[in-house]
């Protein structure tokens, strides 16, 4: 769909959900990958099938809110494949979960840790070799949590939402280097993320995103990814400070305003009041 032919990119979280998606497709459009993750066996798994599908991808353990891992993770891939184009700060967790009262500092702090401080440790790292690659693009997931208001999931919403006011600034900040940040929101996607938050396996979570929003389709892995692809890719390459929506529809209005389907509709035409039924109003 779009290339990214000679380009290097690092993808964290990718052993599972999006970035395992996104890890595949990009080596499929050509790049060279770094997956990133603290989980091994599925992370080595992604990184076999996607030098299988496509290019050269290796996997390198990290965990994206300790300094030293996101500074040894960029070296994996400019060691490796010599340079960075792409840095898709995917990592995240659902954190601390529940009403705000009996949130624990430790919880809100480990929930920030990771939504949050990985995106600046990412930005922060692959500057460097983007600038001396001539430019570069650096993605990150932010969430529709972070767009409008919800409970229960306080931590992660206040990160998700400093995500994408972050890129803004990043963008901003990196731009004279022809480096682009952007960040994606997603809807309801149905990754194990999801497990213990919305349903306790795939069906239950999917039943419950059917309802979250008013295009049918649920949401999957490589609708994100796709939409990782574009930014990533040349095709995007006036596009930077953007926050990419992509939720079937969740955050257009309330669900209730999309017609059902299979309703039949009246058309007709509401002109000047006073030409209407002709009821005074007082
Ligand atoms: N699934 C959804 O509905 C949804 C909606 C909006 C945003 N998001 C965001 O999308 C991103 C991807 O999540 P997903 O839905 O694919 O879930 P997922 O659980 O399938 O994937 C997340 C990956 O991040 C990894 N990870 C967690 N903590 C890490 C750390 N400290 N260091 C490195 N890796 C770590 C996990 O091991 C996992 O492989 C997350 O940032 C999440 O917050 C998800």
């Amino acid at each position: 769909m779009y290339d990214l032919n000679g380009k290097v990119a690092i993808i964290t979280g990718g052993a599972s959900g999006m970035g395992r998606a996104a890890s595949l497709l990009f080596a499929q459009s050509g790049a060279n990958v770094v997956v990133a993750d603290l989980n091994d066996t599925d992370g080595e798994e992604v990184a076999k099938l996607a030098s299988e599908s496509g290019n050269k991808a290796v996997f390198q353990h990290t965990d994206v809110s300790i300094e030293a891992e996101i500074e040894a993770l960029i070296a994996r891939a400019t060691d490796t494949f010599g340079r960075l184009d792409i840095m898709f700060n995917n990592a995240g967790i659902g954190g601390a979960i529940g009403p705000l009262e009996d949130v624990s500092v430790e919880a809100w702090d480990r929930t920030q840790a990771v939504c949050l401080r990985g995106v600046f440790l990412g930005m922060k790292h692959a500057a460097a070799p983007m600038r001396a690659a001539g430019g570069g693009s650096m993605i990150s997931t932010s969430s529709i949590g972070g767009l409008e208001g919800a409970t229960g999931l306080f931590s992660y919403s206040a990160a998700k939402a400093a995500v994408a006011h972050l890129t803004r600034c990043a963008a901003l900040e990196f731009a004279r280097d022809s480096i682009r940040v952007n960040c994606i929101a997603p809807g309801g996607i149905s990754t194990p993320i999801l497990f213990g938050i919305a349903g306790s396996n795939t069906a239950e979570v999917e039943s419950g995103l059917e309802r979250l929003q008013p295009y049918p389709h649920i949401g999957q892995p490589k609708d994100i990814a796709n939409a990782a692809l574009f930014l990533a890719s040349d095709a995007a390459a006036f596009i930077t400070g953007h926050t990419l929506v992509v939720d079937g529809g969740a955050t257009a209005g309330p669900r209730t305003a999309a017609p059902k389907a299979g309703r039949k509709r009246r058309s007709r035409f509401a002109g000047p009041s006073f030409e209407g039924s002709g009821k005074k109003v007082d």
